[in-house]
């Protein structure tokens, strides 16, 4: 009797679902993507949220002032029923941004670029995160000038767009987001160069590194970065975390060696992997779970280390 009362107490305490996520009651989240549609077992392992694609502004606005909010409010949605931190990605990014706003001037870019986060604010006012400026270092966008180009601080268009994402986002936490900044010394002061200028105008919230394509960094390389970007005093996010290595023992040990270094490391206040499942993953060999369901060497030990 005892018994049945505990088990039907457990499963009241989880909403119905019996299942808690890998960094469940951790102070730091660990999180996945939304592509089309919510995986099953999406919170059998992660407890973030970020939308893969829905959220970039090409996909929102491809035909000019027809925004399509589809497959934003069904990750947004599910997100906030089962109160997991959403991260918006992303406002300002050349890549995957709308074809027409290459066709327009100045001026007109500029009130576009305003309506993009005034609309997003509107639908999805509790956003807890955003990558306001993505990749500045790699993808500058086109349309760069017309939010004041490199200005006398270099970087006047970023700081442009994060001015006005506090405005509209006045609760959110705000994120500069880029790629191959760990792997490289060079870029990480690059970057501190805009994070600080971001900082002396308090704008900046959290330091996205998105986690692509370190399988060859050496682990010393990128903890000396981490420990770079620590001493800025605001939490780092490693936002696209993925190892695409096809052979399963090698996955697991490469992925191991990764993880440990970013999920133990003191500034890092979370991790979002970008994607999970056999045949849904960008990099087709980062996955962790098999087509059959089963579960790859890497997610297995991942399992067991964050229960630890
Ligand atoms: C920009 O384009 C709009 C629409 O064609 C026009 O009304 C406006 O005068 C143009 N602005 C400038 C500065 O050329």
């Amino acid at each position: 009797m005892k018994k049945i009362l505990f088990i039907i107490v457990c499963l009241c305490a989880f909403g119905g679902t019996a299942e808690a996520q890998l960094a469940a009651g951790q102070e730091k989240f660990l999180g996945n993507i939304i592509s089309r549609s919510i995986p099953d077992d999406f919170t059998k392992y992660w407890n973030q949220v970020t939308p893969e694609n829905a959220g970039k502004w090409g996909v929102v606005e491809a035909q000019r002032d027809q925004m399509n909010w589809e497959g934003l409010k069904l990750a947004y949605e599910f997100a906030k029923k089962n109160k997991l931190p959403f991260k918006q990605h992303t406002f300002i990014w050349d890549q995957q941004k709308p074809r027409w706003m290459d066709s327009l001037n100045a001026s007109e870019q500029l009130e576009e670029v305003e309506e993009w986060m005034q609309a997003y604010a509107q639908n999805f006012p509790e956003t807890d995160m955003i990558d306001v400026v993505n990749e500045p270092l790699h993808a500058a966008p086109t349309f760069k000038d017309a939010l004041g180009g490199k200005g006398t601080t270099g970087w006047d268009w970023v700081l442009w767009a994060f001015r006005k994402a506090r405005v509209y986002f006045p609760k959110s936490k705000l994120i500069l987001n880029d790629y191959h900044i760990l792997s490289s010394d060079s870029a990480t002061q690059v970057y501190l160069g805009i994070i600080q200028l971001l900082k002396t105008e308090k704008l900046i919230d959290g330091i996205g590194l998105q986690g692509h394509f370190m399988e060859k960094t050496e682990i010393s390389t990128i903890q000396g970065n981490l420990d770079k970007l620590h001493a800025t005093g605001l939490p780092i996010y490693i936002s696209e975390f993925d190892v695409h290595i096809a052979n399963d023992q090698e996955q697991a040990t490469k992925f191991e060696a990764l993880f440990e270094t970013l999920w133990e490391h003191p500034g890092v206040s979370g991790i979002t992997l970008w994607g999970y499942q056999q045949g849904r993953i960008w990099r087709k060999d980062a996955y962790l779970v098999k087509s059959d369901g089963t579960q790859r060497p890497a997610l297995v030990w991942l399992e067991g280390y964050l229960k630890r």
